[in-house]
C-alpha cells in the first residue's frame, strides 16, 4: 500500500488498554480523512526524531467500548516513556487484518501480540532505512552524510511531494561530493551538471516531463547510469528511462518541518544499512 502517514497530538484514552496491559498512544490526527478501518503494521515517530514500531488501530474499539467514534491508537511492544502531550505521527506500512470484537480484553491482548509479532519485522525494516529530519539543513546533512558512499554510475530517484526536500537532499549529496557553492533548484531546467566534486552529479528533474522522448532527445540514458552519480527528481514521470538498479529516496512530510528520508535499494544496489549510523 501507499505509505499514509497520521500526525496529531498524544491524548490520554480510557485507559483500558493500560489496565489490560497494553498501553496504547492515541493520536488525534490533525488529517480530516483518515484511511480504512482496520489494524495495521506501523511506525510511530516520537517527538523526539526516534521511531519505534508499532500496531495501529483505526476505527472503533468494540472490545473496549461501544463508542462509534474513530481513534488513532498505537500499542508500541516493549516501550516504557510517557508520550502524553507529545505531537507525533503514525506511518502506515500495512493492513493486517479487520477490526473486531474479543470476547474481552485478554483475548484481545492475545491477538494484539499476535499481530505485533507480524508487523515486528517489516516496521523494523522500514526503520533500519530510515532517517528522521527536522528542517530542512537536517535534510541536507543526510544527503551529506550519505554521498561518501556513492560509487561512479550510481543512479539515485528523489520522490515525495512538491516542498518535501527533494532538492535540499540533492544539495547535500553535491556538498558531500565537494561541489562548492549553492545548487540552483532544478525545477525549470531537466538537467544541472556539477563536474568539480569528487564524481560528476547530473542533477536532473523530471516535473515538467510530458513525454520520455524529451529525455531521450537531451540524451538522457547516458546517465542512467552515468559515468558519475545521477541524481532524479520526479522519476515517475517516466520510470521505463530508470536502470532496474537503484537507489530510490523516498521522503515522507510528517508535518510542516519533519520528514522520513527512506531509503530503498533495488536491483541489486547494494545495502545502505550502515549508511545512516556512519
Ligand atoms: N525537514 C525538511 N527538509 C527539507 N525541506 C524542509 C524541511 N522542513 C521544511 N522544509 C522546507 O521545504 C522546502 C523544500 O524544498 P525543496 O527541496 O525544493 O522541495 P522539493 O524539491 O521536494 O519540491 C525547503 O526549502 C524548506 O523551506
Ligand atoms: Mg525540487
Amino acid at each position: 500500500m501507499e505509505t499514509v502517514v497520521l500526525t496529531g497530538v498524544i491524548r490520554h484514552g480510557r485507559g483500558k488498554g493500560h489496565l489490560a496491559g497494553f498501553p496504547t498512544a492515541n493520536l488525534q490526527a490533525e488529517q480530516s480523512a483518515l484511511p480504512a478501518y482496520g489494524v495495521y503494521a506501523s511506525v510511530f515517530a516520537a517527538e523526539d526524531g526516534k521511531l519505534l514500531p508499532g500496531v495501529t488501530n483505526i476505527g472503533t474499539r468494540p472490545t473496549a467500548d461501544e463508542s462509534s467514534v474513530p481513534t488513532v491508537e498505537t500499542w508500541l511492544p516493549g516501550y516504557q516513556g510517557d508520550l502524553y502531550g507529545e505531537r507525533a505521527s503514525v506511518v502506515l506500512l500495512s493492513r493486517l487484518r479487520e477490526i473486531r470484537a474479543f470476547p474481552d480484553m485478554a483475548a484481545l491482548k492475545a491477538q494484539i501480540d499476535r499481530d505485533a509479532a507480524k508487523a515486528d519485522e517489516e516496521s523494523r525494516r522500514f526503520i533500519a532505512r530510515a532517517a528522521v529530519s527536522g528542517s530542512a539543513a537536517d535534510t541536507r546533512g543526510i544527503g551529506a552524510r550519505i554521498a561518501p558512499n556513492l560509487e561512479r554510475g550510481d543512479v539515485i530517484t528523489l520522490t515525495g511531494p512538491l516542498g518535501a526536500g527533494k532538492s535540499e537532499f540533492a544539495r547535500g549529496i553535491a556538498r558531500g561530493l565537494g561541489v562548492e557553492g549553492t545548487l540552483p533548484s532544478p525545477t525549470f531546467t531537466i538537467l544541472n551538471v556539477y563536474d568539480r566534486g569528487r564524481l560528476p552529479l547530473y542533477h536532473y528533474d523530471w516535473y515538467r516531463i510530458e513525454d520520455p522522448e524529451e529525455l531521450l532527445a537531451i540524451g538522457a540514458e547516458e546517465h542512467l547510469p552515468g559515468d558519475g552519480v545521477t541524481l532524479v527528481e520526479w522519476s515517475e514521470q517516466a520510470p521505463e528511462l530508470l536502470p532496474e538498479k537503484r537507489l530510490a529516496v523516498q521522503i515522507i512530510p510528517l508535518d510542516e518541518e519533519r520528514r522520513i528520508v527512506y531509503f530503498e535499494p533495488t536491483g541489486g544496489f547494494r545495502p545502505v544499512g550502515g549508511w545512516m549510523t556512519e
